[in-house]
């Protein structure tokens, strides 16, 4: 559907949406005065694999998962299929005192997966809630509640966690957090908590390899810990990639010493791969990769496919048994009203499903090695500071020259700059500061992710000129 616009131009489908929403819309993680100007407004209508096909036809590869949620592909059949058969059947009902069989499967098949580790008693309780943060808020309040009703040990109150971390927009969530932007307007009403320097790799000093990197910050983890006996309830972490934090990757050795710190020091480790999980990184779960599990394993996005919001929070045998009582009070009395949901839950099973049926790590794995044939050339575009990966997380660090010391400033926004060129050429690119990454759907195929090749090297020259 096209009209006249006033000036005489073509008014498209796409713009009339565009003026709708903008008449009505508050958007996320946007300041809404660089609408429609500064920053383009796509107006999708639908969604098909790693395809996103605005109003007026304008396809669009959707390089970064939508926020990292869609695993798939949009639209994928079978869970589209999965959720409408739920549907007709029971859309919702409350999770305290009712139960219903997409709970209890999803709950069966996700403590099938979870990470095991030698010696430990497996991840046996899923707690559901009903996004992110809201996994996250979940499992912080468990593991300082276990301590409470244990009773013994009073003190222990506080949480560690990593700088250059995320873990989400609520109040809990965003305190332990560690991301200027996000977090220095609401710092009054945070939570105290304590950060240890990050693992990050791309940190280490000239020469040091990333395992070097590692070992230095848990060593630094490690005199946190001794400084605070008997204070910390839990470490939470975003295993591998600290994602919101730039793709930030590190060592696997990281997440050993944590957990024996952890132990030492007899504290949780919360694992917080709602990014990361359901085999971004290479593995189902990032943890695997270091032969470690966590007390609490905090899972979403990726959780339904994609399709519908769901966290499941996983936690020991140990755990739930410390808020068995006779007082309500010691009960885990947390609840949000879609917690649960089935046709949410019938997403994730559907989701499950593809994993098994279509060998999607399998698939990953060659995925992930064309990533790095094709992004291996983009290391030698001027201004390209870095190129890093992890399974099919591959980031990109741009600073002036490629010289790590010397960033862009923060006014000249490189990375708005290169989404702007990027989406000219069909790619969703959408940058963490000055960093362009790809986290694409796993269904993108070799002809999608050559495209996407070509239009990140030359968005990244055309911003940087
Ligand atoms: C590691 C991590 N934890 C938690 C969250 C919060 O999830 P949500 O946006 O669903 O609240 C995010 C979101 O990006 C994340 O990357």
């Amino acid at each position: 559907m096209t009209e006249k616009a006033h000036d005489g131009g073509i008014l498209t489908e796409g713009d009339a949406w565009r003026s709708r929403d903008l008449a009505v819309l508050w958007h996320p993680c946007t300041q809404m005065r660089e609408h429609p100007d500064v920053l383009p407004l796509l107006t999708i209508a639908r969604g098909e694999g790693a395809w996103l096909v605005d109003h007026d036809g304008k396809r669009t590869l959707d390089a970064i998962s939508s926020w990292w949620t869609n695993l798939h592909g949009h639209a994928e059949p079978r869970i589209a299929e999965a959720i409408a058969r739920q549907a007709r059947t029971l859309e919702h009902v409350l999770l305290a005192g009712v139960s219903h069989a997409p709970a209890v499967e999803l709950a069966e098949r996700l403590l099938a997966i979870a990470p095991r580790q030698q010696g430990r008693e497996p991840l046996t309780r899923v707690f559901y809630a009903d996004n992110g943060s809201s996994g996250v808020e979940v499992a912080l309040k468990m593991a300082f509640h276990w301590f409470r009703n244990r009773g013994d040990e009073p003190r222990r109150t506080k949480f560690v966690a990593l700088e250059n971390g995320y873990h989400g927009e609520t109040i809990g969530a965003l305190s332990v957090g560690d991301i200027p932007l996000y977090r220095r307007t609401y710092a009054p009403l945070l939570m105290d908590c304590l950060f240890a320097p990050s693992p990050d790799a791309y940190a280490a000093r000239d020469g040091q390899s990333a395992a070097g990197r590692a070992e230095d910050a848990a060593d630094d983890l490690a005199r946190l810990f001794d400084a605070h006996p008997g204070e910390i309830c839990a470490l939470i972490l975003e295993p591998l990639v600290q994602c919101a934090g730039g793709m930030r990757m590190y060592d696997p050795a990281y997440l050993r010493r944590a957990r024996e710190l952890c132990d030492v020091h007899g504290a949780f480790l919360i694992a917080d791969e709602i990014a990361v999980g359901f085999g971004r990184t290479g593995t189902m779960f990032a943890v695997e990769q270091a032969g470690v599990m966590p007390d609490l394993l905090c899972l979403s996005k990726g959780l339904t496919g994609g399709f519908l919001p769901l966290a499941a929070v996983l936690a020991t045998q140990a755990i739930f048994d410390g808020f068995l009582d006779a007082s309500r009070e010691r009960a885990f009395l947390h609840s949000h009203s879609y917690t649960g949901n089935p046709l949410a839950c019938a997403a994730a099973l559907a989701s499950l499903d593809i994993f098994a049926s279509d060998g999607v790590l399998e698939r990953n794995a060659i995925t992930a090695t064309t990533m790095a044939r094709l992004a291996a050339p983009i290391a030698g575009v001027r201004h390209v500071a870095d190129v890093r990966q992890t399974g099919t997380i591959v980031a990109f660090e741009l600073a002036r020259d490629g010289n790590r010391a010397t960033p862009f400033a923060p006014g000249q926004r490189i990375g708005l700059r290169t989404y702007r060129a990027a989406l000219d050429r069909g790619v969703l690119l959408r940058p963490l500061g000055d960093i362009v990454y790809w986290m694409p759907p796993y269904c993108i195929d070799e002809g999608q992710l050559a495209l996407l090749a070509a239009a990140t090297a030359a968005a990244i020259e055309e911003a940087t000129q």
